[in-house]
């Protein structure tokens, strides 16, 4: 991808998040400058920011996602079963742009449709070697209530509405009839490491340089900004 398509996405992700007074923390609108200046590892390390994908396939209105990462624990907190557990993200489905299959190993998340047009997920469960569970029926929690579909089945978000995702769950999803404001509450997140998708595809853009980044995505901080200690 073009970095001045990054640019661009940024802005009319920034623009239609706030329509719905979401509004992200103080150190997104930091330059790139500022972030590799400052450098807190509060924000490096956990790896929060901005994060666009096309998954290395090069058609973002087809195949990606925006997502910015608000909050993240910390993995030692996890395994030791205390501590800061959780990770928050906020994130944009267009309409009709799909996010492909994938399923966590570390990872439960809630996918919260926060407005704009239905949320649909397609969910399979998993066999017993991890892979998809072509057959067998799929029973997920929503906002409390239990829903049961056939595999492969669509689950229909509409705002308001939040599915459960346990670790090992196979999932893919996008917009319908809108683009959607979608919030991920989750267990601690690790982008680099706990990701498995159905067919091969990467989980970053390639990205071509072609003006300067407005802000540096979260993909962008090993080459940019470094280790912070
Ligand atoms: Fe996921």
């Amino acid at each position: 991808m073009k970095r001045s398509r990054i640019n661009e996405i940024i802005r009319e992700g920034d623009a239609f998040i706030r329509s719905f007074g979401y509004v992200m923390p103080p150190f997104a609108y930091w330059s790139p400058d500022e972030l590799a200046t400052r450098r807190p590892p509060g924000v490096i390390d956990a790896r929060l920011g901005w994060d666009i994908t096309d998954y290395g396939e090069e058609k973002f209105d087809e195949l990606g996602l925006f997502l910015f990462t608000v909050r993240n624990g910390r993995a030692a907190d996890l395994a030791a079963g205390r501590g800061m557990l959780y990770a928050e993200k906020i994130m944009i489905s267009r309409k009709d742009q799909l996010s492909p299959m994938h399923r966590h190993v570390v990872k439960a998340e809630d996918i919260i449709n926060r407005g704009g047009g239905t949320l649909v997920l397609e969910l399979f469960m998993p066999a017993a070697d991890g892979g998809i569970d072509r057959d067998a029926p799929v029973e997920v929690p929503t906002d409390g209530v239990m829903r049961r579909l056939d595999a492969g089945g669509r689950l229909k978000l509409a705002p308001g509405e939040s599915v459960t995702l346990l670790p090992g769950v196979w999932h893919a999803f996008w917009g319908e009839g809108g683009d959607v404001l979608i919030g991920e509450v989750s267990t601690v997140n690790d982008d680099l490491t706990d990701n498995i998708f159905a067919e091969p595809i990467g989980r970053f853009s390639n990205i071509e340089e072609d003006e300067p980044p407005l802000h540096l995505l979260v993909s962008d901080y090993d080459r940019f900004v470094g280790r912070t200690g």
